[in-house]
């Protein structure tokens, strides 16, 4: 039976273990979104998982909500990623892009070129947002046209190729978290009265042409996906998201995707995830949320996952790998500088190692 250390192949890639990296938000790009020195050591650090899956990438200047977030639309940027993931491959390792477009999570303050804030439907969340100017609401959105939404579709595709071009090995669309995707999704969120919104089949369209246009941009082995059926992070609400997760499964399941990430948390609507993806995904499963080393192998060696996702245990234990395979103590990270600017908090957690000799 498989265990964390065993190889394993998710879609066209070709893990050399079962860790992964979970994607992490950490704000450190420049201002422009091109990620910097800084992103290629923190990156570099952690390539003996099997897989990074970079943190939250905006495929669009609307797609972009925080601060400091990386892009992947203009070419300064996909230059800039090049130095990250061949550091990463010099390493040994992989990386996905996460492409992550916040729709109706934004506030005007962290976007340098200023742009609206669009969303399936004009409904703000009840969120605040950190900026350089303090907390912010989030703005109310303006409901994308119909005729619109190809080309909000096109610029996935077209990020998804930069990914390729700036030496990604794949690309994993965020379908949670209350961004883009999960707002079309939810009934709270989209209220629309075309062949996005309604039924169930038409709130998950959005999701599905959006993945078959990624597939058709690098080959579908090359694309994943993130789902968190009833997550309500980010103010989202969906009537039944085990229907509505369901139906985008069923309908997604015999493109040939590299991988679906499933966020293995129970919430009110959605008691057992896992059976819920059993039950309509047939393709390599990643699963993550709060797993330790132990957890991790009884998942894989029961064969509920292809492979795990580490998020936090990865911020402060660079060599998480190590540590797991060698026993080794486990760092706690410090909260307060996981979206502060600098090397502090980032780069500078230690390896595994004797301690630095005091003259
Ligand atoms: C600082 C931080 C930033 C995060 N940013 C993202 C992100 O950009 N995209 C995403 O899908 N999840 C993001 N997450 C969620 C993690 O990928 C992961 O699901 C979560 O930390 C739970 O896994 P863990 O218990 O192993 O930490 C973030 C989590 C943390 C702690």
């Amino acid at each position: 039976m498989a265990g964390l250390f065993d190889p394993v192949r998710l879609g066209a890639l070709d893990l050399a273990n079962r860790i992964v990296m979970a994607p992490m938000t950490r704000s450190r790009a420049d201002d422009d979104g091109r990620p910097n020195a800084l992103l290629v050591d923190y990156y570099r650090q952690r390539a003996t998982a099997g897989l990074i899956v970079s943190e939250g990438i905006q495929p669009s200047i609307a797609g972009k909500g925080y601060a400091r977030t990386p892009g992947l639309h203009e070419a300064g940027q996909v230059a800039a990623w090049q130095p990250v993931t061949a550091a990463v491959h010099g390493a040994g390792g992989l990386i996905a892009a996460q492409l992550m477009h916040v729709g109706r999570i934004a506030a005007a303050a962290n976007r340098l070129w200023g742009t609206e804030t669009i969303a399936p439907s004009a409904i703000a969340a009840r969120v605040k947002l950190w900026t350089p100017e303090g907390m912010r609401a989030t703005e109310t959105p303006r409901a994308l046209e119909t005729a619109e939404i190809a080309g909000v579709i096109g610029d996935y595709a077209a990020a998804a190729r930069n990914a390729v071009a700036a030496g990604f090995d794949a690309v994993e669309l965020h379908c949670t978290s209350g961004y883009l995707p999960a707002q079309f999704m939810a009934s709270g969120s989209n209220v629309r009265s075309d062949g996005y919104g309604g039924a169930a089949i038409n709130r998950i369209r959005f999701v599905v042409e959006t993945l078959e246009a990624l597939a058709e941009a690098v080959g579908a082995d090359r694309v994943g996906f993130r789902i968190c059926p009833g997550n309500p992070f980010n103010d989202l609400f969906d009537e039944d998201p085990a229907a509505t997760h369901g139906a985008l499964l069923d309908a997604v399941d015999g493109l040939g995707l590299a991988y679906c990430h499933l966020i293995d948390m129970t919430v009110p609507q959605v008691v057992d995830q896992r059976a819920l993806a059993a039950a309509h995904w047939h393709g390599p499963l990643i699963l993550n949320e709060s797993i330790d080393q132990p957890r991790a192998e009884a998942l894989l060696t029961t064969g509920a996952a292809d492979a795990i996702a580490f998020g936090r245990l990865f911020v402060a234990n660079p060599d998480l790998v190590r540590r797991f395979r060698e026993g080794l103590a486990l760092a706690p990270f410090d909260a307060a500088t996981l979206y502060a600017p600098g090397a502090a908090g980032y780069t500078d957690y230690p390896a595994w190692g004797p301690a630095p000799v005091r003259r």
